[in-house]
């Protein structure tokens, strides 16, 4: 694969960056981190797709794998990674390696976000960085390719 397409894929209120919580999740918004990393990687191919629904997300999780032309998927998952056992019983089903991001340290906050129901079937986590945790989960993807 000389040059691999990464997905990087957002769940529910992810599409209000800029303006939601900026204390906690910055002021840059998820158009102008995905043109970031399309900036930081000319190495890579990259598609977006963001969703305020889980089935969506399975959905396209599953289209992903079907398609076979993707390298990985660098996924936040937002309020969906502590509780959604479908989302993770659909990330299991795949061969396709997802890294879960988050912006923030998801284990510096509420006992509630604490928990991840994701983060055993994926092939990676990374959090706490703001919008480089994006950039670190596209290394990541990198990495495990060998790249
Ligand atoms: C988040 C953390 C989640 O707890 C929260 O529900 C989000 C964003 C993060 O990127 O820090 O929506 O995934």
């Amino acid at each position: 694969m000389s040059r691999p397409n990464i997905l990087v894929m957002n769940g529910p209120n992810l599409s209000r960056l800029g303006k939601r919580e900026p204390e906690i999740y910055g002021r840059t918004t998820l158009e102008e981190i995905n043109n970031g990393l399309v900036k930081a990687f000319p190495e890579a191919g990259f598609g977006f797709f963001q969703s305020e629904h889980e089935g969506a997300l399975i959905d396209k999780l599953f289209e992903v794998e079907d398609n076979g032309s993707w390298a990985g998927v660098v996924l936040n998952a937002g309020a969906l990674t502590h509780y959604s056992i479908a989302l993770r019983d659909a990330i299991a089903a795949v061969r396709v390696p997802v890294i879960e991001v988050h912006l923030s340290n998801i284990y510096a906050r509420e006992e509630f976000r604490r928990k991840s129901v994701i983060s055993e079937v994926c092939a990676g986590v990374i959090g706490g960085f703001g919008v480089d945790s994006y950039h670190l989960g596209v290394r990541g993807v990198l990495s495990l390719l060998g790249k």
